[in-house]
This record gives C-alpha cells, sequence and structure tokens, in this order.
C-alpha cells in the first residue's frame, strides 16, 4: 500500500506581517518525531501537511528543525534564492574528512560557485552522447551474465554497472591492470559513505580527527594513492584534448583566473562524482525495474518502443519513475540570515526543506498520484518546480543529464535483451539506506 497522502489543509498564510519564527508542526517530542522519520516518514509527511498544510516545521536528533516546504512556489524560492543566504554545503559537512575540502557537495558561496563552474562543461546534456557506447557496452556485458529462471536481486547488480561506468566515463580508466585495484579500492571506500558503523565514528570523532582512525585512515589512503597515480598519468598524457573522461577534462580545465585545478582539487571532485552518482543511479534504476515489472502492459509498451527505435516512453518511464519513487526525499539549505517564506520570517540557522516527496505526491499536480503513470509525462514535460529528483537552483544535481542518459541506456539494454517478472508478490516498498530511499528487497527479479 502507497503512504497515504492526503490532500493538503488550505495554506493559512498569514495576513499582514510575517510571523517571526518556525511555522506549526507536529507537537510530538523530537525523540519521537525521530523515530517515526527514521521508519515512517511518509506516512509523517502525509500527516503533516494534511494537518498544517504546505509549510510545517518537523524536529529531529542531530539534524535541528527542518521546515519542510510542499509547495512549488515557496521551493522556487528558495531553489532561486541569494545563495549566500541558503548554504547548502553546510549541511553536507559530514561529508568533508571522506571527500576532502574542496568537494562541490560540501561547499558555499563563491568556493562552491567556482568549483561547479570547473565541473559543469564536462557534464553538459550534448556531451553524454559520446559515453552512449561504453554504458551500452558496460550494461549488455553485465546483463548478459545475470542467471535466469530464479529470483533476483537487481540492486546490488545494477551498482556494479554504475560502477564500472563511472570508472571508465569518469576516471577514464580502461585497461584491465589499473581497472582491478581502483575498483577493489573505490568498492571500499564506498562503504565509508553508506555504512552507518563508518559514519558513527565521523559524527564521534568529528571531521579533523577522523582520518587517523586506521580503518578510515587505511582505505582513503589507498584510493587517493590510486587517483593521485591517475592524476600524474593523465598530467603527462599528450593528447588530452581527444578524450573524453571527465578526469581528462579537469585536468585540461582552468579556473576564471587561468591558473589549473590542483590535484586535491581534482582528487576531492573525483570521489564525490563517484559518492554522488553511484548508488543514487544504482537506485533509481532499480525503482524503474521495481515498477516495470509490477505493470507488465507498460514494460511491455516501453520493449516495443525501445525495439522500434523509439525513446519518448522510455523517458517517461525514466521521469515517472523518479516523481514516483525520488531516490532522495528531500533537500536542505541552511539559512545565513532571517527569510521572509509563506507568511514567517524564519530566523538566521534554520534549515528550509523542500519536499521532493510531497510535491512528487500532490494531487493537485499530479492527478492519481500514487500510481505509475509513464503516460502522465508524454504530453507535459516536467516542471521545474514540480519534478525536482534533482533538487535545483545553483545547487541542482550536476550529473541530472548523466544519470538520466545512463538509465536510458541500461533500460534499453535491459528490456530488449530480458524478459522480467516479479519475484514476490506486492509492491517493494521504500528502505532508507544512509540518504537514498531504495526498494526493500533490492528489486528482486526473475529473469528469462
Ligand atoms: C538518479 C540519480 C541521481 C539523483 C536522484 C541525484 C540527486 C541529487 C540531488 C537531490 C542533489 C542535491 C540537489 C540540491 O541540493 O538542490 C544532487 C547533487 C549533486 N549530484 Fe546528483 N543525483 C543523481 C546522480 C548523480 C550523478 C550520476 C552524478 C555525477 C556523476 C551526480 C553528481 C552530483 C553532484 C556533484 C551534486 C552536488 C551539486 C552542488 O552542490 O552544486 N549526481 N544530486
Amino acid at each position: 500500500m502507497e503512504a497515504a497522502v492526503k490532500a493538503a489543509a488550505p495554506v493559512e498564510v498569514p495576513q499582514g506581517k510575517p510571523i517571526k519564527g518556525l511555522p506549526p508542526g507536529p507537537r510530538m517530542p523530537r525523540a519521537l518525531q525521530t523515530a517515526i522519520w527514521s521508519r515512517q516518514a511518509q506516512w509523517m509527511l502525509g500527516q503533516s501537511r494534511a494537518r498544517f498544510g504546505d509549510m510545517f516545521t518537523i524536529r529531529i536528533a542531530h539534524e535541528g528543525d527542518w521546515v519542510m516546504l510542499a509547495d512549488p512556489d515557496l521551493v522556487k524560492q528558495v531553489f532561486t534564492g541569494d545563495p549566500k543566504i541558503f548554504h547548502a554545503g553546510e549541511g553536507n559537512q559530514i561529508l568533508r574528512p571522506i571527500l576532502g575540502d574542496n568537494s562541490v557537495l560540501v561547499l558555499d558561496e563563491k568556493p562552491h560557485i567556482g568549483q561547479r563552474r570547473l565541473l559543469l562543461p564536462p557534464f553538459h546534456g550534448e556531451r553524454m552522447k559520446g559515453y552512449e557506447r561504453t554504458m551500452s557496452e558496460i550494461a549488455a556485458r553485465e546483463i548478459d551474465a545475470w542467471p535466469t529462471g530464479a529470483p533476483y536481486k537487481l540492486r546490488p547488480r545494477m551498482q556494479a554497472i554504475t560502477l564500472e561506468i563511472i570508472i571508465e566515463t569518469v576516471f577514464g580508466v580502461h585497461d584491465r591492470a589499473r581497472m582491478d585495484p581502483l575498483r577493489a579500492a573505490l568498492r571500499d571506500f564506498l562503504d565509508l559513505t553508506t555504512d552507518p558503523r563508518f559514519l558513527l565514528p565521523v559524527v564521534l570523532a568529528g571531521p579533523e580527527r577522523v582520518r587517523r582512525i586506521p580503518a578510515f585512515g587505511r582505505r582513503i589512503d589507498r584510493v587517493d594513492e590510486l587517483i593521485h597515480a591517475e592524476i600524474a598519468e593523465r598530467r603527462a598524457a599528450s593528447g588530452l584534448e581527444q578524450r573524453e573522461d571527465i578526469l581528462s577534462m579537469l585536468v585540461a580545465a582552468e579556473h576564471e583566473d587561468g591558473s589549473p585545478m590542483s590535484d586535491a582539487e581534482i582528487r576531492d571532485e573525483l570521489l564525490t562524482l563517484l559518492v554522488a552518482g553511484h548508488e543514487t543511479t544504482a537506485t533509481a534504476l532499480s525503482w524503474a525495474v521495481e515498477r516495470l515489472v509490477r505493470h507488465p502492459e507498460k514494460l511491455e509498451r516501453l520493449r516495443s518502443e525501445v525495439l522500434a527505435g523509439e525513446d519518448a516512453y522510455l523517458t517517461a518511464t525514466i521521469q515517472e519513475t523518479l516523481r514516483l519513487r525520488p531516490v532522495i526525499v528531500l533537500v536542505i539549505r541552511k539559512l545565513t540570515e532571517p527569510v521572509e517564506l509563506g507568511g514567517y520570517e524564519l530566523p538566521a540557522g534554520a534549515r528550509v526543506t523542500p519536499s521532493i516527496y510531497l510535491i512528487h505526491r500532490d494531487p493537485r499536480i499530479y492527478p492519481d498520484p500514487h500510481s505509475f503513470i509513464p503516460e502522465r509525462f508524454l504530453d507535459n514535460p516536467p516542471g521545474t518546480y514540480t519534478w525536482i529528483p534533482f533538487g535545483g537552483g545553483v545547487r541542482r544535481c550536476l550529473g541530472a543529464a548523466f544519470a538520466q542518459f545512463e538509465m536510458a541506456v541500461v533500460l534499453r539494454e535491459l528490456v530488449a535483451r530480458r524478459q522480467l517478472t516479479p519475484a514476490r508478490d506486492g509492491s517493494e516498498r521504500p528502505f532508507r539506506r544512509a540518504i537514498t530511499e531504495t526498494p526493500r528487497h533490492d528489486a528482486e527479479v526473475v529473469l528469462s
């Protein structure tokens, strides 16, 4: 059963002077709200919106107060707001010891824009076509190795595909002798970012000391060693202009003053792209399969259009998957100054959180919002503030075009090569892993 999202209560926008402080929300103690949030987030969001309208506050331990926004106009004000006031990097400091001080994810304001400027050109939509062949070869090779006739969990396999694609297109490493150790080290490194047993020490020890914990230090050192070797190799190589991988483009990129990126900057951004792009895309692919196998008629339509060389239904399927099962359910901005929003004057330090989940399930925007209907996007392209699986504004996901292109390539290979049926009755419910919402049974299917 889908979590019920009731129609929102009428928004009570206070008239006249804005009210100082946070909007109302559930009155339960913080510990209880945190417990419900960790297990029943969607239910809690639905209930809160029905009761309090499109702007309400929930209180989460270690996170402070989140002012949840479920109205596209409010979301627009946040995404188009002054980046000096709406900080996103501040909320990602937990990643700093792992991703480094230059990571676009942990920075704000000028330093953030500086790094983002360097990363944008390689991720431009048009450039993605150059990766098509590599991506489809990796997907085909992997899919052909999957067993048939028995239940098989696709999420780990999707992770294998997205990791391989990152190694070849982002790191630009293609020969076995270098790929194998790099893959092993990156896998080990990725565990640090998703395993709560490792994240806890980051919180407890604090970013400065965490590298001194042996398990951390060792893994990060190993990854650093291999990445620095790749950077050195690339700096020494000739004909960089002809190379398509993102590392080569970063080696050639220049800051506004004409200076090149340092090794440390390149290292930090490569790992940022890995962490931001690997599990997210694998999860989105898993959800696409999970939804499609439960709608055989839609899967058939997709297959016949793909085989006919058409892309419209494939694109709509990806958009609908990301609407109904967004991998990340909210984004966070911390206010550096008081801000007037929705009739409130929110204090500096408050965190506003555009709710991807609530916007995507709003019946005023999407009729029959809990159903999987790719057709809804065939004639209506997604709206900037009503379809926000990649966030928005100056922090919008840098890999959005990359991820959607990759999803299209992998799904095309999959439906063209295999028949798929669900391995179990009933839809798979979302299950939170670190920050992503994954299918509870890892998108278990039977292939034939
Ligand atoms: C379906 C897959 C993906 C989803 C759902 C996703 C989602 C997101 C979201 C919600 C954000 C935060 C946006 C905000 O705060 O407004 C984000 C940021 C980011 N994503 Fe993705 N992402 C995906 C794939 C990728 C890929 C493949 C890459 C790169 C290879 C990538 C790189 C990044 C980076 C670098 C940022 C930080 C941007 C900044 O702070 O300026 N993502 N992503």
